[in-house]
Order: C-alpha cells, then structure tokens, then sequence
C-alpha cells in the first residue's frame, strides 16, 4: 500500500532561471506524504524560490513540480504557505486575519469565524481575537500567521524561515507547538531554515542545498531521533550531536563558498 502512496512534493530535475541569473538547478527531491522535512541552505542559495515553485507561486524554467503525483499547473491548491515574512492584514482583527483562508475559499461566514475562534484559542491567542496585528508581539504575529496556514486544513504545509526572528524562548514553545500540530493532524510539512539544530530537532529529514548561483541539493540526512521530542532536552543527545557533526560538514561548505561570493 505504502508504495502506491505518491509523494506529498517531488521536484524532478528542477531548475529555475531569473533572466540571466541561476537560482537552483537541476534539483531532485521526494517528500513523502506525513512527513516533516527541512532545506537548509546559505542565505540567497534558492530556498525560498524552491518552496515558490511548491506552491505553485513561480514555475520552474525547467523539470517538473508534482504534487500527491499530480503534475503541478498554477497554484499548488493542497498547500498552505507560512510566508518568510508574515502577511498580516493590518486592518483586519487578528481573527479575521486568521479566517482569510476560509474566506478565499468562499467558506460560510458564521462558519468560518466559529472555526477562526477555535484556532485563536488553538494557537495560544486566547483574549487577542479583537487585536489588530500592530497590539501583537512578534510571536503572538507568528501565531496567526500558523493559525492562517492551518485553518484551511491543507495537506502540505510549506514553512519559510518561520521563527528566525523570533528570541530563543518564544521560539522553542513555537516549534513545539507546530510539532504538536504536525503530530496531531498527520500533515505533511516543508520547512526552510537557517538554522541547522532547529532544521535535526524537528525533522524526519534535513535536505541540505549548496550555496547559489545554481544551487542544487548536497545532502539528504534522515533524523532517527525518537518522537516525540522535548526540544529542550534533545540538543544534548549524543545522536543529536554525532548528526549535526555530519550534517555541518556538508553546510559549512556551502556557507562558507557563499561568504567567498
Ligand atoms: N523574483 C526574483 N527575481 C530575480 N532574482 C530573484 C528573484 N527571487 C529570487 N531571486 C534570486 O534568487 C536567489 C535565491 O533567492 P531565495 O530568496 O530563494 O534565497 P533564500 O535561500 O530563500 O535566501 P534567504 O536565506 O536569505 O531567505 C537570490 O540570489 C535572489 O536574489
Ligand atoms: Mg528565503
């Protein structure tokens, strides 16, 4: 059965081309279904342009997008994207912001805004449903932008940079708290960042990308770290810490071709 599962995203000799400038190239990858995987990469290597043409947001300049093993033609409609910046609508409350998706998507209104307060209380936003996005903190930000993506129930969700400015704490309950998530609805998760510790404590797999132009993939590592996971204490495991050798050698490479340019 397992086999005749298609993958959640394959990338098939992708490449993308910005006029004259080579963003990735000849990129090949598989991300099956319930799976949470991450792309790291040096700054401008191509990560968010990969997660782009998941979404169906650019097309390739050449190879193929499939999504759930259907070839992918103008917007990927199975996925939610958590933007690299958030894109909160400043003039809408925090739970109208997060019942957008529902909105696009032509949902009854009662509906919508009964589904929108659970995911205000959901998403630890309790009391800010009648905010505006400037009365928020950068995470109480972040939240919405995760109740934004996960509202619509996707099947895939694609993750950029999601917590990178966020300070160590807030960030540490917030990737517990997509775990949590992740874990409880079985979604398949696409999740981009920097930060290699962040990319092993999370994933089943960490995809690791050369440093652009042309950037391609160096590296697939599986993460066979039990679940489920205390963030806090899994950074001092020695399996934790043997991967993150084995992973940086592969990106401290790539990094420091990318200082070089
Ligand atoms: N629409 C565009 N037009 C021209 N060049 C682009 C466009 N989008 C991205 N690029 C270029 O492609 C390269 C990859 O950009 P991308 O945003 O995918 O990198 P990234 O890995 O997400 O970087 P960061 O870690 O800084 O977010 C960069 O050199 C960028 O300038
Ligand atoms: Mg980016």
């Amino acid at each position: 059965m397992i086999g005749l599962t298609p993958p959640a995203i394959e990338l098939e000799g992708v490449s993308k081309r910005f006029e004259t400038y080579t963003a990735v190239e000849n990129v090949s990858l598989t991300v099956a279904q319930g799976r949470f995987v991450s792309l790291v990469g040096p700054s401008g290597c191509g990560k968010s342009t990969l997660l782009n043409l998941m979404a169906g947001l650019a097309r390739p300049t050449a190879g193929q997008v499939r999504v759930f093993g259907e070839p992918l033609n103008g917007i990927n409609r199975r996925a939610s994207y958590m933007f690299q910046q958030d894109a909160l609508l400043p003039w809408k409350k925090v739970i109208d912001n997060i019942a957008l998706g529902l909105d696009f998507r032509g949902r009854d209104r009662k509906a919508s805004n009964r589904l929108a307060a659970e995911w205000v209380k959901r998403t630890g936003l309790d009391g800010f449903g009648e905010a505006y996005p400037h009365q928020l903190s950068g995470g109480m930000r972040k939240r919405v932008a995760m109740a934004q993506s996960w509202i619509v129930d996707p099947d895939l969700v694609l993750m950029d940079e999601p917590f990178g400015a966020l300070d160590v704490h807030t960030r540490l309950r917030m990737e517990g708290e997509i775990l949590d998530l992740w874990a409880a609805t079985g979604k398949t998760v696409v999740f981009v960042t920097h930060d290699l510790e962040e990319a092993i404590s999370l994933s089943d797999e960490v995809m690791v990308l050369s440093a652009g132009p042309a950037s391609r993939l160096v590296g697939r590592y599986e993460v066979d770290l039990a679940r489920p996971r205390n963030l806090i204490d899994i950074r001092t495991e020695t399996a934790f810490h043997q991967l993150y050798r084995r992973v940086w050698s592969d990106l401290r490479e790539e990094v420091l071709k990318s200082y070089a340019r």
